[in-house]
C-alpha cells in the first residue's frame, strides 16, 4: 500500500505533483476561465460578500493564512484567518453577507465544525474546502470546494496542504472572476502558472536527496528555526509545524520582519535557520530578507535559504541552497513548502520515530 515507500507520508509528499494537478482539474476552461459549477453559492451570493473569514486548525490554518495574501490581492474583500477554536468564544461580527471560509482535510475536526455551526447560527455563508468526501463539515456547510488530493493517510498533513492551497487560489480566482475586480486575462495569466504546479513540484521533488542529506547532517539539533516574509511566512509556520510534529524538536516560524523585535535573541552559533526567500523584484521584501539573512549569519546562524532559480544575491550568506523554481509571489509557497516536509520527514526518520503516527497525535481531532 505504501508503493515502496517507507512512510504513508513520504508517499503522500510524492503524490503531490498529481494532487495539485487533481486540485484544479475541471475548475478552469482552457481560456483560463474559471468554473465552479459545484459551488452551491450563487453568483448574485458572492457579490454580495463584504467580508470572509478562514478558520481551520493546525496545517489547515496556515493555509488560510496564505490564503488571505491571494484573496485579498485579487479580489479586494477584506479577509480575516483565525483559528477554529478560538473563534467563537470571542463574539465575532458576522453577517449574511460574512462569507466563512472552513479549511479542514479530514472535514470531522470538532473546533472547525463547532465553529461552521456557529457562523451557520448567525447566518453567515459557510463554504468548506475539504478533502474527504460526504463528511461532517462540507455536510454542515453551504457550499464546498474538494481538494481531491486523496485519501491522506499519514498523521502530519503534506499533500492535504497543498491542495487545500489550489482551493484557496481557485476561490480567490473566481471570486475575482464574478466580481470583476481583476482583467479575465490577468485571471488567466494565475490559471496558467497553477497548471504548471505539477510539473514544479516534480522538479522541486527530484532534489530530494539533497534535502535529505541536510535533514541527516542537523539531525541532532535541538532546535531549528524558519523565517519568511509575505506568503512566505505561513510557509515558515507549517515548516516548523511539521518538524515539531514529527522530530519532536523545537521549532519555531517567524515572519523575518520580527526577528529585531525578539527573536534574534534565540540565534546562537550553528542554529540551523530555513530562510524562505521572496522572489526577486517582489517590491523591498526580497532586499529586506537578504539583510536578515545577513544579520542572523553574522551571529552564528546556520542559514539553510530556499531561493528562486536565477536569484544569487544570498550566494555569500547562504551555508545551504535549495533552488525553487521561478513562480508568482503568492503561489511559491506549494513549492516552498514540499523542501520543509521532506526535511521534516527524513530528520524523523534517522532520528528512529514512527512518522506516519506520532506520538500523542491523531489523525483527526473529533473532540474540542
Ligand atoms: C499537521 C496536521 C494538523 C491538522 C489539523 C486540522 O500536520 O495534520 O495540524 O492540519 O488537525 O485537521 P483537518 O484539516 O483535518 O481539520
Amino acid at each position: 500500500k505504501k508503493d515502496g515507500f517507507d512512510w504513508f507520508m513520504r508517499k503522500e509528499i510524492f503524490e503531490q505533483p498529481r494532487a495539485v494537478g487533481d486540485a484544479l482539474l475541471g475548475r478552469h476552461s482552457g481560456d483560463g476561465q474559471l468554473q465552479l459549477d459545484e459551488l452551491r453559492l450563487s453568483e448574485h451570493d458572492l457579490r454580495q460578500v463584504d467580508k470572509i473569514v478562514i478558520i481551520g486548525c493546525g496545517t489547515a490554518n496556515y493555509a488560510g493564512l496564505v490564503a488571505k495574501y491571494a484573496i485579498e490581492h485579487w479580489t479586494r474583500i477584506p479577509c480575516e484567518v483565525e483559528l477554529a477554536h478560538e473563534f467563537r468564544y470571542r463574539d465575532p461580527i458576522l453577517t449574511s453577507n460574512t462569507l466563512v471560509v472552513a479549511i479542514s482535510q479530514s472535514g470531522e475536526t470538532a473546533d472547525t465544525l463547532m465553529a461552521v455551526r456557529y457562523a451557520r447560527l448567525q447566518k453567515a455563508k459557510v463554504l468548506a474546502i475539504c478533502n474527504t468526501n460526504g463528511s461532517t463539515i462540507p455536510r454542515e456547510s453551504d457550499a464546498v470546494i474538494y481538494t481531491h488530493a486523496g485519501p491522506e493517510i499519514g498523521v502530519a498533513s503534506t499533500k492535504g496542504f497543498l491542495t487545500q492551497l489550489v482551493a484557496c487560489y481557485v476561490l480567490g480566482l473566481y471570486l475575482a472572476q464574478v466580481r470583476a475586480t481583476k482583467f479575465g486575462d490577468e485571471i488567466a495569466a494565475v490559471v496558467h502558472e497553477l497548471e504548471k504546479m505539477p510539473a514544479h513540484v516534480q522538479q522541486v521533488l527530484d532534489g530530494a536527496e539533497a534535502v535529505y542529506a541536510l535533514a541527516r547532517k542537523h539531525a541532532g539539533t535541538r532546535s531549528v528555526l524558519f523565517l519568511g516574509r509575505h506568503a512566505g511566512f505561513p510557509v515558515a509556520l507549517e515548516g516548523a509545524l511539521k518538524l515539531k510534529e514529527l522530530a519532536y524538536i523545537h521549532a519555531e516560524g517567524f515572519a523575518a520582519g520580527e526577528l529585531k523585535h525578539g527573536p534574534i535573541a534565540l540565534i546562537e552559533e550553528g542554529l540551523p535557520v530555513f530562510c524562505v526567500m521572496p522572489p526577486q523584484g517582489r517590491d523591498q521584501l526580497h532586499d529586506k530578507m537578504v539583510s536578515a539573512i545577513q544579520e542572523i549569519r553574522a551571529r552564528g546562524a546556520h542559514t539553510l535559504v530556499l531561493v528562486e532559480e536565477g536569484d544569487d544575491d544570498v550566494d555569500d550568506y547562504a551555508d545551504e541552497i535549495i533552488r525553487l523554481p521561478v513562480v508568482p509571489t503568492l503561489l511559491q509557497p506549494i513549492l516552498a513548502t514540499v523542501p520543509l516536509q521532506l526535511f521534516a520527514c527524513e530528520l524523523a526518520t534517522v532520528m528512529g520515530h514512527d512518522v506516519d503516527q506520532p506520538r500523542n497525535l491523531a489523525k483527526s481531532v473529533t473532540v474540542e
